[in-house]
Order: C-alpha cells, then structure tokens, then sequence
C-alpha cells in the first residue's frame, strides 16, 4: 500500500523517525510519497528519499509559508526538483482557514509553482483549505491540467469533485473519511470513481478514528482502505490495489 502524502520531516517525528519508518515496511507500506512544506522542508523531504528506497520527495511551498517566497523561490525549486526521487511539485495550494500568508501572496505563489510544475512536467500536490473557487479559478487559468496533479485532503463536496475530475486531477482522501460526522468525505467517496483516488495519512496530522488526535503513520493506511472497502462494497485487496496503481501512475514511481 502506497501513503500518498505524509510529512516524515515534521519535528513530531524527531525522537523515532528512522524506527517509524521501517516499521512502514514491516507494515505493508510499498511507498510514501513525503510532502515539502517549505524550502527546508523540501530538502528534507529530499534527504529522506536519498535515504529510504521506498520514500519519495515533492518540493514546494505549502500557502501558510508563502510569504516567505522570494525572487530565488523559483530558481531554489528548479535545483531542487532535479534531485533523485523528487516526484512532484507539493504541497502547494491556498489556506483560507488559517490565513497564515495574505491571500494574494499565497494566490501568486500558488500560481507561480503551477506554471513551475507545468514547465518540469511534474504533478502538483495541491492543498485547498475553504478556498475552493480561488483554487479552481487559478488551476483553470495556470493550465494546471498539464502537469495534473492530486487534490489532497480533499475536503470539497462532491460538486466540486465532479469539477475536479473532469479538470483531469486525482483525488486523495485520508483520515476525515473515518471521523463522526464525515457525511461529505463520504459522499465523495461514494462518488469518486476508484481509478480517481488516492489514499493518503497526511501524517503526523489526521490521524484516523480510533486514533484520532494522536500523532500518525503511514501504517493507518490500513484503516484507509478499510473504510473505502466498506463504503464502497468493494474488497480490500482491490481498495488497496487500485489506489497502489494509481499513486504509481501519478508520481511515476
Ligand atoms: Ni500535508
């Protein structure tokens, strides 16, 4: 089973990262792709895929760190995304929730590292927090559909899962599919057809029911799959093979 995005540099990870890790493996994890949050974090990202055959990287500026961008932004991504192992160009997005950059910072950056992605023929890992119309509005204009990419988290409805499946991008889901109360998680499920989705722990956020609250790993994947076989009637080993396939065909792994 594949972890489409997780955050193995996040600090939460300091005193047993390299034990946590391998027991992904021994746990049934194949590959995890490790998502960058900012330039230290995207080098990061790097060094844990230099180290770990089945860790990859993407390189990217997450919108809470957009303002921190500059004019060698651009130029520092190019040299990274070069490196072994980098698959794409994530997390990038907008995050209207917390607003930790001013939106029109995280607008220009967003673009900007689409039209970066575009020209390095690499998928975009997209992060969308109540930001919705802004970030469809700006893939449509950057022409995102050409470098494709994945929605993660996803946390529309199934409306705009619609649109996003016709705008050619994948759809990750994760642990809001097992909380109480997850009535549109689930309805997106339900809706996004199996070869569309990707399955994801964000971790060490997210973590799923029963855990939830408690640091995560990629071996709740497990708990992923299980649910998406149970809602979607389908076995599990199928659950885990398609969205296996479908993360391979993606980030080219
Ligand atoms: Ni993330």
């Amino acid at each position: 089973m594949i972890d489409s995005h997780a955050h193995y540099d996040d600090e939460k990870f300091d005193i047993d990262r390299d034990q946590v890790l391998q027991d992904c493996v021994s746990h049934g994890v194949t590959h995890i792709v490790n998502a960058g949050s900012n330039i230290a974090s995207s080098k990061k990202s790097i060094e844990l895929a230099a180290k770990y055959p089945f860790v990859y990287a993407a390189v990217g500026v997450h919108p809470h760190d957009a303002s921190e961008c500059d004019e060698n932004t651009i130029d520092t991504l190019t040299t990274l995304s070069k490196a072994d192992k980098v698959v794409a160009i994530g997390e990038i997005g907008l995050d209207y929730h917390y607003d930790f950059s001013p939106r029109e910072v995280q607008r220009e950056w967003f673009a900007k590292q689409i039209a970066l992605a575009c020209k390095l023929n690499l998928p975009i890992i997209i992060h969308d927090r109540e930001s919705h119309k802004d970030v469809l509005d700006i893939i449509k204009s950057e022409k995102a559909s050409e470098a494709g990419g994945v929605f993660h988290c996803f946390s529309g409805s199934k409306e705009m899962a619609r649109e996003v499946l016709n705008l050619g991008f994948k759809i990750g889901l994760g642990g809001a599919i097992t909380f109480k109360n997850a009535q549109k998680p689930i309805d997106v499920l339900r809706y996004v057809p199996l070869d569309m989705l990707l399955v994801e722990t964000d971790c060490p956020y997210m973590a799923p029911e029963p855990h939830r609250g408690k640091r995560n790993w990629s071996g709740f994947i497990k708990i992923i799959l299980e649910k998406i076989s149970e809602i979607k009637g389908i076995d599990y080993a199928l659950a885990e093979e398609a969205t296996t396939n479908n993360a391979i065909k993606l980030f080219r792994l």
